[in-house]
């Protein structure tokens, strides 16, 4: 109490050198210096830990970053943003369309679209548009659309591709289920141009039967089991059956990139010719 009223009223009266002098008369005024000196030290050491709240430059911002901040489950439960940057990274700054079947939030009303509106951050030309099951219309906004209705409604998915503008990506994270997942992919992918990309996410509930999947790697139905078949399609070139006619997956998949839960196709024209022997004449 004394000390404090000498620090409050007499200090400031006094020469400098003088408060000093007499400020050593008092035994307990090295103690308090150094628990002074200790609390500086914590403050630092504690702000020096602290993460710094500064904006994260834009050139920071890569597709993982922006995941991670619109909240998708691309990122997290899975590792989808550093596979999907290297594949669309020529996109990055062009004028086109990408649709996303499964908006989000699946029936919680007023919930999903983190990744529309991840895509139309890191896509600054982009649409984006989405399909879902759920009404989702709450999602619209400056370079965003939000479809209704199921991705195995083909006439609406022909319909929604009608109204695009130079649509180039595709990506179904709907139902996964292993029949929509084939049947959507039977509808889009033709209407997609040389050049385009179709991703199908969540491939491991090719292994639920809960979702037409299977344990039995050798079945024939599961989405997995089709993108197998991409495999072969890909050498129907080196088929040696005489007069063998591709099909329109033979003639336009020309990569099939398949991740832990995720398979990128790529379509162009597959046509390089034949490297094998000659095929014998029927
Ligand atoms: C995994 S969530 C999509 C997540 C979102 N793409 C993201 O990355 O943030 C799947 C969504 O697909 C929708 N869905 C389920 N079945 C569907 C179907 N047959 N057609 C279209 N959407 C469907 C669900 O309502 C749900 O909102």
């Amino acid at each position: 109490m004394l000390r404090e009223l000498i620090v409050r009223h007499v200090k400031p009266v006094l020469p400098p050198g003088l408060y000093q002098g007499l400020r050593r008369l008092d035994p307990t005024a090295g103690e308090r210096d150094a628990a002074r000196e200790a609390r500086q030290a914590a403050a630092a050491a504690r702000s020096a830990r602290k993460p710094r709240r500064t904006a994260v430059p834009m050139a920071e911002r890569d597709l993982t970053w922006l995941a991670k901040h619109f909240g998708t489950d691309k990122w997290g439960p899975h590792r989808y943003p550093p596979h999907y940057e290297r594949h669309l990274v020529h996109l990055k700054n062009e004028a086109f369309t990408l649709l996303e079947l499964g908006i989000g939030g699946y029936k919680k009303e007023g919930t999903g679209g983190a990744s529309l509106r991840m895509w139309r951050e890191f896509f600054p030309r982009a649409q984006i548009l989405g399909l879902d099951i759920v009404d989702k219309s709450f999602v619209n906004a400056d370079r965003i659309r939000a479809y209704h209705g199921s991705q195995t409604d083909a006439e609406l998915l022909r319909r929604i591709v009608a109204d695009a503008d130079n649509l180039q990506v595709v990506i179904d994270d709907g139902s996964h289920r292993s029949d929509h997942i084939i049947e959507t992919f039977g509808v889009l992918f033709p209407l997609l141009p040389i050049g385009g990309i179709y991703a199908i996410e969540d491939t491991q509930t090719s292994y639920w039967e809960g979702y037409g999947g299977s344990h039995d790697l050798t079945a024939s139905h599961t989405s997995m089991a089709f993108v197998k078949t991409l495999l072969d399609d890909l050498n129907y070139e080196e088929f040696t059956k005489a007069g063998y006619q591709p099909t329109y997956t033979q003639r336009y998949v020309v990569a099939v990139h398949a991740y832990h839960n995720l398979v990128v196709i790529e379509k162009g024209d597959n046509n390089e010719k034949r490297h094998g022997p000659d095929v014998a004449a029927p």
